[in-house]
């Protein structure tokens, strides 16, 4: 027989009546296509087949930054940090670095800005010259600072954590507010 086409169906809503026709072949197919899409959907995050946001978040950080993951700090000792800062090639090699990649963060004059104060005596992360040695290293990513290993060669990590070190005392203006402990020492 015949399709039948058009059959009016027995229902009358308000003089609003339907017919009685099969739903279009490409809605069908859509809606077929969000089932098997769900099936396919649902275990691979809900039951954790793939990874979840969090960790593809975390591979794709990893990635950017390849070395800071288990990153130990070189081994450098306060001693030879202290030297660099007495030293002006080093000192001006720090400057330039500080200019190009740190200022935009903690101000032009080391005043902090988005970063902390770094001519100030509080630290968060501990006043040696060796605890600024490790924050520039391995960084506190989670808080906005980057790891700069990888980033920087070696020796430039080390002349800009010189220079930063000669910073402390001055009294640039606008400083930000101190964040952190007090550091009373000199190594
Ligand atoms: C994108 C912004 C940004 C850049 C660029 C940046 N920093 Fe930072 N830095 C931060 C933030 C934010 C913190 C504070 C982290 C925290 O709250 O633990 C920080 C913290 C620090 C600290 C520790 C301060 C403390 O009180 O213990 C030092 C040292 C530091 N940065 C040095 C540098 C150096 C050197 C560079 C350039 C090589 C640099 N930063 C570039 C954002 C930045």
């Amino acid at each position: 027989m015949a399709k039948k086409q058009d059959e009016l169906l027995n229902s009358n809503y308000d003089g609003i009546q339907e017919f009685d026709n099969d739903l279009p072949k490409w809605w069908l197919g859509i809606f077929y296509t969000t089932i098997i899409f769900a099936c396919l959907y649902a275990p691979y995050y809900w039951f954790h087949i793939g990874p979840n946001s969090e960790e593809q978040l975390a591979a794709e950080l990893k990635a950017i930054q390849p070395t800071t993951n288990s990153a130990a700090p070189a081994e450098v000792s306060s001693a030879q940090l202290l030297a660099l800062t007495k030293d002006p090639g080093r000192l001006a090699s720090g400057k330039e670095v500080f200019a190009a990649k740190c200022a935009a963060c903690h101000s032009a004059e080391g005043q902090g800005l988005v970063g902390p104060n770094l001519t100030d005596e509080y630290w968060i992360h501990g006043g040696k010259i060796t605890d600024t040695y490790k924050v520039v290293t391995t960084g506190i990513l989670d808080k906005g600072m980057l790891a700069w290993k990888g980033l920087l060669p070696e020796n430039q990590i080390q002349d800009v954590v010189a220079y930063i070190y000669t910073l402390r005392g001055t009294t640039p203006a606008n400083p930000k507010a101190p964040q952190g402990e007090k550091y009373i020492g000199n190594e």
